[in-house]
């Protein structure tokens, strides 16, 4: 009996183990372990995703587990979140600085590169990159999430957050609900809330706030942002050229508009520099770079430096399988990209319904999925739901200096803008945007005063 016993423990502990990382090339000492490695997610196994966890830094059993998730489709969410945004480390040349505002200072935090294609997640069989589409995505990550608690039964009956930006702005809602539905058969995810940073969450209302975005900052003309809202706006624009036939009075338009904004200016942060090899180099997604000193310019070329490294892709147990080289966001992948039309703001509102607290919040220099519209989809969330303004539209602060702005309604649904923050909000304003993500979890409101 006891020998049973041991055994069974031992397997417990064994089926993590071999996905412990005992040390990152460059890494500093730290007090917390991490992991990454693959779980599958196929029954032919031919699927499997790759992920990073990294334990809270300070009593990992008793905090939570946030699920991040990078947009694209088909952006790392190991690359970006974890390596530039919100992890514990950013890379610096051979060697891993620490970063003081990393979100496992409050929670244990689990990156997935999903789907299949993306960074080191794979498929064996290339038919599945054809179409992938987000039921596909939603389905795989839900398998992933049910295997990978399978693996770490200790975090099970921990609360359980999802967090993601952009493009997650479909992934997340959409998983959240699968997993209530599997809830009612099986209750097996403690979904506790989900926080969504600059996401796509209503096509229309999303593209289209670009225009006067650029406008209002200076970066388009007064006759261009008429051309832009009434010859042909965003929207069009998009749904055209991934239906393929861009029209002559679209393509003139846009061709006005991207003359004017300038390629040197990053779109996902106007008011930043830019990496300058990134822009010549016309790397596929441009990313936000920072004036202040102690961030990093071309953190993301560092970042595919880094995981291409024999070395670190070793001591991380993840191997390059149909792709020779580790990518920011993958080119593999032939992702269903007029799912970008399906708007997922109605499953935000049938989480908010059963009771599922949503944040939406905004880094406020981003022109990509700007705040004006977030706020306006947020808003018109609000309404129709029936739901009252609870905290009124005010300032937030982090220290002695305003944060950014913020609106709740009713006790599940809020809105906030991280100022001074790109697209990828963590990166730009790491302190900030740490002061959010702890009032998100607590479910306490973005302080008043200082
Ligand atoms: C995706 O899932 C939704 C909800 O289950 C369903 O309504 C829709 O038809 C599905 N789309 C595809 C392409 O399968
Ligand atoms: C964008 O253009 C489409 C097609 O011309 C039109 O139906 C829609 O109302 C426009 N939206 C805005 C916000 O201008
Ligand atoms: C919202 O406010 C209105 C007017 O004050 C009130 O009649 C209504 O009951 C409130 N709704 C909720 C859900 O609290």
């Amino acid at each position: 009996m006891a020998a049973v016993l041991h055994l069974c423990l031992f397997m417990e502990v064994e089926s993590y183990l071999p996905h412990k990382i005992t040390h990152l090339p460059g890494q500093p000492p730290i007090s917390f372990q991490h992991f990454s490695g693959y779980i599958t997610v196929d029954d032919k196994e031919q699927r499997a995703l790759f992920y990073y966890f990294a334990e809270a830094e300070i009593d990992p059993v008793l905090k939570p587990v946030v699920l991040w998730l990078n947009g694209g489709p088909g952006c790392s969410s190991v690359g970006v979140g974890a390596f530039n945004e919100n992890g514990p480390f950013r890379p610096s040349g051979e060697m891993l600085v620490r970063n003081e505002y990393s979100w496992n200072k409050e929670a244990n935090i689990l990156y997935l590169e999903a789907p299949a294609g993306v960074g080191f997640s794979y498929s064996t069989d290339t038919s599945y990159y054809v179409g992938v589409d987000d039921n596909i995505t939603a389905r795989d990550n839900l398998v992933f999430l049910q295997r990978w608690f399978g693996k770490f039964p200790q975090y099970k009956s921990r609360d359980l957050f999802i967090a993601g930006e952009s493009y997650a702005g479909h992934y997340v809602p959409q998983l959240a609900q699968l997993m209530i539905q599997f809830n009612e058969k099986e209750k097996l995810f403690n979904l506790k809330g989900i926080a969504l940073g600059n996401p796509v969450l209503e096509f229309f209302t999303d593209f289209n706030s670009r225009a006067e975005y650029f406008w209002s900052h200076g970066l388009i003309s007064d006759s261009t942002y008429h051309l832009f809202t009434s010859a042909c706006n965003y929207s069009r624009y998009v749904s055209e050229y991934y239906r393929g036939s861009v029209s002559p009075v679209c393509s003139r338009v846009m061709n006005q508009v991207t003359r004017e904004t300038s390629k040197f200016v990053d779109k996902y942060d106007v008011t930043l520099d830019v990496c300058i090899s990134s822009v010549l180099s016309q790397s596929l997604l441009l990313r936000p770079q920072q004036v202040t000193e102690r961030i990093d310019v071309c953190v993301e070329d560092e970042t595919v430096n880094y995981l291409n490294r024999k070395d670190v892709q070793n001591a991380l147990h993840a191997r390059l399988i149909g792709d020779n080289k580790w990518a920011v966001c993958s080119s593999i992948l032939d992702y269903e990209l007029l799912d970008l039309e399906i708007p997922t703001i109605s499953i935000v509102g049938s989480l908010v319904k059963s009771g599922i607290p949503v944040l939406v919040y905004s880094g406020d220099q981003d022109s990509v999925i700007p705040l004006t519209g977030s706020r306006r989809v947020v808003h018109g969330l609000a309404v129709a739901l029936g739901l009252n303004t609870t905290v009124p539209y005010r300032v937030w602060f982090e220290g002695k200096q305003v944060g950014g702005w913020t609106q709740v309604y009713g006790n599940t649904l809020s809105f906030a803008t991280v100022r001074g923050a790109s697209h990828e909000a963590p990166f730009s304003q790491p302190e900030r945007s740490l002061v959010l993500f702890k009032a998100f979890l607590e479910r306490r409101p973005l302080p008043e005063a200082f």
